[in-house]
């Protein structure tokens, strides 16, 4: 497609994980994207993007990109009526991949502001700008909890994990009912939890996947750090200590509620299949963008041990004895990885069969331990985000 035949688009969420990947490689395929965002204590909407721009090496295709600094929940996007205007003529296509993604019960208020009530602004936009298309980036989780089969269809779950999934399920509805109203085809994309890029293992965002393993790493170099300059007491204490081969032996029993699996999916992959459905999947229709391929906490122990060189961690599944003695790194680790829990054994399985993206046979990988080390070493590289921009 060349850039003339490609739809200008309005896209919301760039300065954020996915909407920034999605945004570098639109604009590398050749779209004209008009980034939809605001300004923050770390730059204006401008200044966060260019380096964004210069993290992804394509600060030479500034030309494809406008910027409009937006608020949902004003009037007209919160923009003077002739730049609203100009705005709407100039959109074709909108794809719709902001949101709070806080699992925090503390900021439902804000959740819902931002992932439901921001909803009125743009669907108006979308029906102003007469756009041809509305794409939603949703999750898979949409599917709420006591289900196991998730299926490609809108979600009628009551009860959720938190109040983040609460919101995309709330907000998928109500977007599909108005695109249905107005006329507006509507493609609802649903990732399950996306890591970095499997083939360089780069990524932006450091939760999910690697928050256990950012929480182990910290208790092991805790540990680490007494035994080398510390005399080793409280290790020695805790029944940690140093084999002779130099691998440390910690022992972590982590309790997962069931056997389950963890569906994760790299950013590249949710990219390339965001842009087939956007490119190919003319009627629109509801996409789980999951790992038919699922990997398991067992799996990434194993991997986590063999590239921390680490010995004693332990997966159980069942629930957690009342009395239970844990360790200070058990402690630590249970208090890291609560918000994460119910995603790391999870026994759902994601529909993957809406025909559109089937026939196209675009899967992503299994999590390999090269893909695995490829992304950890990174994270590590970039102090887990803090050194990346
Ligand atoms: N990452 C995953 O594993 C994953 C998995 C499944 C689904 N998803 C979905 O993918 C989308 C992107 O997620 P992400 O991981 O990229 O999230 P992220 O890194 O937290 O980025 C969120 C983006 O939304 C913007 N945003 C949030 N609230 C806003 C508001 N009130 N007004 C304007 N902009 C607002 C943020 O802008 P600021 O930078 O200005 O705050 C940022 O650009 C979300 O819809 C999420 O539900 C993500």
């Amino acid at each position: 497609m060349s850039l003339q035949n490609k739809p200008t688009t309005a896209l919301t969420g760039a300065t954020g994980f996915l909407g920034s990947h999605l945004m570098a490689s639109m604009l590398t395929t050749g779209y004209r994207i008009i980034a939809l965002g605001r300004s923050n204590k770390e730059g204006t909407l401008k200044e966060r993007i260019f380096k964004l721009m210069r993290w992804f090496g394509i600060e030479a295709l500034d030309g494809q990109l406008e910027l409009v600094e937006i608020d949902f929940l004003k009037p007209f996007l919160g923009l003077p009526e002739s730049e609203y205007k100009e705005l709407c003529a100039k959109t074709e296509q909108i794809i719709h991949c902001a949101s709070d993604t806080s699992f925090s019960e503390r900021k439902r208020e804000n959740v819902f502001k931002s992932n439901v009530a921001s909803l009125k602004g743009i669907l108006d936009f979308a029906e102003d700008s007469k756009a041809d298309f509305f794409h939603y980036i949703s999750t898979a989780y949409v599917a709420g909890t006591g289900v196991t089969y998730c299926k490609e269809i809108l979600s009628s779950a009551k009860s959720f994990t938190n109040v983040y999934e609460e919101s995309k399920a709330a907000a998928e509805n109500i977007i599909s009912r108005f695109c249905q109203k107005s006329s507006i085809r509507l493609s609802i994309i649903r990732p399950s939890i996306v890591y970095g890029d499997s083939q360089t293992g780069r990524s932006l965002k450091f939760n999910a996947l690697y928050f256990p393993i950012r929480s182990a790493q910290s208790i092991r170099d805790i540990y680490l750090n007494d035994l080398y300059n510390n005399g080793g007491i409280k290790a020695a204490k805790n029944g940690i200590y140093l084999d002779k081969d130099g691998y440390l032996f910690l022992p972590l029993k982590i309790y997962l509620p069931e056997e389950g699996y963890l569906n994760i999916i790299p950013v590249d992959y949710f990219v390339n299949a965001t842009i087939k459905i956007i490119e190919n999947c003319s009627q629109g229709g509801i996409y789980h963008l999951t790992n038919n391929l699922p990997t398991t906490m067992k799996i990434v122990a194993k991997y986590y041990e063999q590239l921390m060189k680490v010995r004693g961690v332990e997966i159980i599944y069942g629930l957690q004895p009342d009395n239970l003695l844990r360790n200070p790194a058990e402690e630590l680790f249970d208090r890291f990885i609560e918000p994460y829990r119910p995603y790391l054994s999870d026994k759902r399985v994601f529909d993957r069969t809406n025909a559109c993206l089937a026939t196209d046979n675009l899967n992503p990988p299994e999590f390999t331990y090269e893909i695995f080390k490829k992304c950890i070493e990174y994270a590590i590289s970039v102090n887990w985000g803090q050194s990346i921009l």
